[in-house]
């Protein structure tokens, strides 16, 4: 697949990084600096290019700031019918932002309406996700998905596989905000999963009991 990564620092860049490694065709594209973009893009085996470039490919990571969003859709263009991964959470200059207890995939499929959107990536650290990509299979870290288009998350959950972890669909955009931040008792955000417990997580929230406790894992 080609895949197009706007935004490829911490987390754009892991992803582009292990996306690249299974063999996608990877383009980045977002940075202040775009010769530093190229250095990155050849030390991993992808393009450097533009968002909009980017936004053409077939599946579309965004992978900026919150406050960068809007930017970053501005230099994008349309996406209309495009698949596209949203890994940001709603951290702006002074924490945690306000979002009207709408959940921040509902605010970011409103920005880029007309989207195949989906939003994973989000709830574990850049340098977690790198150290724990490619586990064998009892070890798998889950990478948690939402969306309210099935084909869409289907084409991302084979991303997240390929990319070296177990996707687990947690349901539409405005019901995922068990996987939004802050971290807090009640929600996946910020924890590591293993497929057995994500699938524990995911009958409490379709049947809308409390999730079981956090588990914990031997290192
Ligand atoms: N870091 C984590 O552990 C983590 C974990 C889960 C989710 N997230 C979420 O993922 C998103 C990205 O976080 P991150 O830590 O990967 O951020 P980051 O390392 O700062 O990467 C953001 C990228 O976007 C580019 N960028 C930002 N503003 C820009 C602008 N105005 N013009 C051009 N390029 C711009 C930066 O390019 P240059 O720096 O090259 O200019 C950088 O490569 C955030 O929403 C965050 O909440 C982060």
């Amino acid at each position: 697949m080609r895949i197009g990564v706007i935004g490829a620092g911490n987390i754009g860049g892991t992803i582009a990084r292990r996306l690249a490694l299974a063999g996608h065709a990877v383009v980045v594209s977002f940075s202040h600096d775009q010769a530093k973009l190229a250095d990155f893009a050849r030390e991993i085996g992808a393009t450097a290019s533009t968002p909009k470039d980017a936004a053409a490919a077939d599946v579309v990571v965004i992978a900026v700031p919150w406050g960068a969003i809007d930017d970053a859709l501005k230099q994008a263009g349309p996406l209309d019918g495009r698949i596209v991964v949203d890994t940001t959470n709603q951290f702006g200059e002074d924490g945690l932002v306000d979002l009207d207890g709408k959940t921040a995939a509902r605010v970011n499929a409103d920005r880029m309406r007309g989207a195949r959107y989906t939003k994973s990536f989000n709830t574990l650290t850049a340098r977690f996700q790198s150290e724990a990509a490619g586990r064998p299979k009892e070890t798998r870290v889950v990478q948690w998905l939402c969306g309210d288009d099935d084909g869409a998350k289907q084409t991302i959950a084979r991303v997240i596989e390929d990319a070296g972890y177990v996707a687990v669909d947690v349901g539409g955009i405005d019901a995922c905000s068990v996987m939004e931040a802050p971290r807090r008792p009640g929600a996946v955000y910020g924890e590591e999963y293993r497929t057995v417990d994500a699938e524990r997580v995911i009958d409490a929230v379709r049947s809308g009991k409390p999730i079981p406790p956090t588990p914990k894992y031997a290192a």
